[in-house]
């Protein structure tokens, strides 16, 4: 399990994995969340998990280690290399989302100023999060469709209401079992593996 604090231990663990990628385009994904996003330092959440700095890249070392473990458990084939993509990607539409704010909370009757991790109010490109991750790592390379459908559909029900969503969703999980267990190892991460920060 990953925690959010050994924060330069899990970057090297996160860029080993990305590295053991033979995709053109990973060290140019590198070098942009590097130096162009907070990728590394941002939260998972704003007040439910892992909403503290190293929440998010933690988040993605939990999600790879225990969708790896559901894969096996339930026999599933799926290349190491698509294993790590999905998993360490999935929620790169958060990285440049969270920003620290200051807020007015009573502690012990008093009222005193606190730093609380908020959403930056305008989402770009205003298009759902999961959409927003396949788009920004598009821009570096091409997903394999089983990639594709792994990290558009993570977010399972929870990921849209209409029928076709609904539908589409219940046939990509029956045809393309590896998606229900990703969504399954992305709740696992959240719910069982990962904290709520006062
Ligand atoms: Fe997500
Ligand atoms: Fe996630």
């Amino acid at each position: 399990m990953y925690k959010p604090e050994a924060m330069e231990e899990n970057k090297k663990v996160f860029v080993d994995l990305l590295q053991s990628v033979d995709r053109k385009g990973i060290d140019k994904l590198l070098e942009y969340l590097e130096t162009k996003t907070d990728f590394y330092t941002a939260p998972a959440s704003t007040k439910y998990h892992n909403n503290c700095a190293g929440g998010l890249l933690a988040h993605t070392l939990n999600v790879y280690e225990n969708f790896k473990k559901l894969l096996e458990l339930r026999e599933i084939e799926m290349p190491e290399e698509s294993i790590i993509l999905v998993s360490l990607l999935h929620d790169i539409c958060k990285c440049n989302y969270y920003v620290l704010e200051q807020r007015n909370k009573k502690i012990n009757g008093k009222w005193e100023q606190v730093a609380v991790w908020s959403n930056t109010k305008s989402v770009s490109p205003p298009l759902p999060h999961s959409y927003r991750s396949v788009r920004m790592i598009i821009q570096f390379f091409r997903l394999t469709p089983q990639e594709e459908y792994c990290i558009f559909y993570h977010m399972g029900p929870y990921g849209g209401e209409d029928y076709e969503y609904r539908s589409l969703l219940q046939k990509v999980n029956t045809d393309h079992p590896e998606t229900l267990l990703f969504y399954t190892a992305d709740l696992f991460s959240t719910y069982l593996d990962e904290d709520t920060y006062e």
